[in-house]
């Protein structure tokens, strides 16, 4: 974030800019070509500027811009536009490629240009009005040359060969068990059960007859009882009383704030499942 030691008029999203605009450009030729003209060669020639251009600017906002502004806030609705974009190409292309054969199909073309044209300039508009003005009013000057960097290393490697369209990892997922029955001798222990970007899944196991001492986490925490029994308490401040009391079981649990003041106590072998943000 912004240090005002390093206020600075640098405009990371100045080359974005002028992406944009080369793309507004090509769109509106796009969309010309719509009203008066029905032969496909026109249609591949300015297609397959546009596929290029935006390929080289996707890889440019997610390899430069991206990663330094999701640190603050989350681009995933601008990824899943992103993906998108990039499938409209290449419906486009795959159509465009059948109306030799099937002329009967220019009109679904054309329809679908219309609606690429569309979802294309409301996503422009979303970065232009949205996305950047807050890049450029919150993020540092060394993080304004981080992403200028990285955006002037994709346009150079663009210049010497084509970038692709974006490449997603595959969606995934992990199955697991939670073992309630292997209790290991240790009065308090806690394991992780996932970690993903968002927060972290832990499985603690508090002994019959111990206690996880009063502490706080920075993080929100949510608590969930999976076995046994206990009780729960928590305070503001460590020069509170205590306020709050829970008696767990299975199927009990707590959503805490950061810093608040809180234990617990095992009367049966507790297991707890915690999700920290
Ligand atoms: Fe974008
Ligand atoms: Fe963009």
């Amino acid at each position: 974030m912004k240090d005002l030691a390093l206020k600075t008029d640098l405009e990371a999203c100045e080359p974005l800019l002028k992406h944009h605009e080369q793309l507004e450009a090509l769109l509106l030729r796009l969309d010309g070509l719509l009203g008066t003209c029905d032969a496909p060669e026109e249609y591949v020639s300015v297609l397959a500027e546009i596929t290029p251009c935006l390929n080289m600017h996707l890889a440019c906002e997610e390899e430069g811009l991206f990663p330094v502004i999701s640190k603050y806030h989350s681009m995933v609705l601008m990824e899943v536009e992103h993906e998108e974009l990039t499938k409209g190409t290449q419906q486009l292309q795959q159509l465009l490629g059948e109306l030799k054969e099937a002329p009967a199909k220019l009109p679904a073309f054309k329809a679908l240009c219309k609606q690429f044209i569309s979802d294309h300039l409301d996503h422009i508009g979303r970065e232009n009005n949205g996305i950047f003005p807050m890049v450029e009013r919150e993020l540092s000057l060394t993080e304004k040359e981080t992403v200028l960097e990285k955006v002037r290393e994709v346009e150079q490697r663009a210049a010497q060969e084509p970038i692709g369209p974006i490449q997603r990892k595959a969606k995934t997922f992990q199955p697991f068990a939670l073992n309630l029955d292997d209790v290991s001798e240790k009065p308090v222990q806690a394991f992780r059960l996932s970690a993903v970007d968002a927060f972290d899944v832990k499985h603690m196991v508090v002994k019959a007859g111990h206690s996880l001492a009063e502490h706080w986490s920075p993080n929100a925490i949510f608590m969930l009882c999976m076995k046994g029994k206990g009780r729960w308490f928590s305070r503001p401040d460590k020069d509170a009383e205590l306020v709050g009391h829970l008696d767990l079981a299975p199927g009990v649990g707590v959503a805490m704030d950061p810093q608040l003041l809180h234990g617990v106590e095992a009367q049966e072998d507790c297991h707890l499942v915690l999700v920290l943000k």
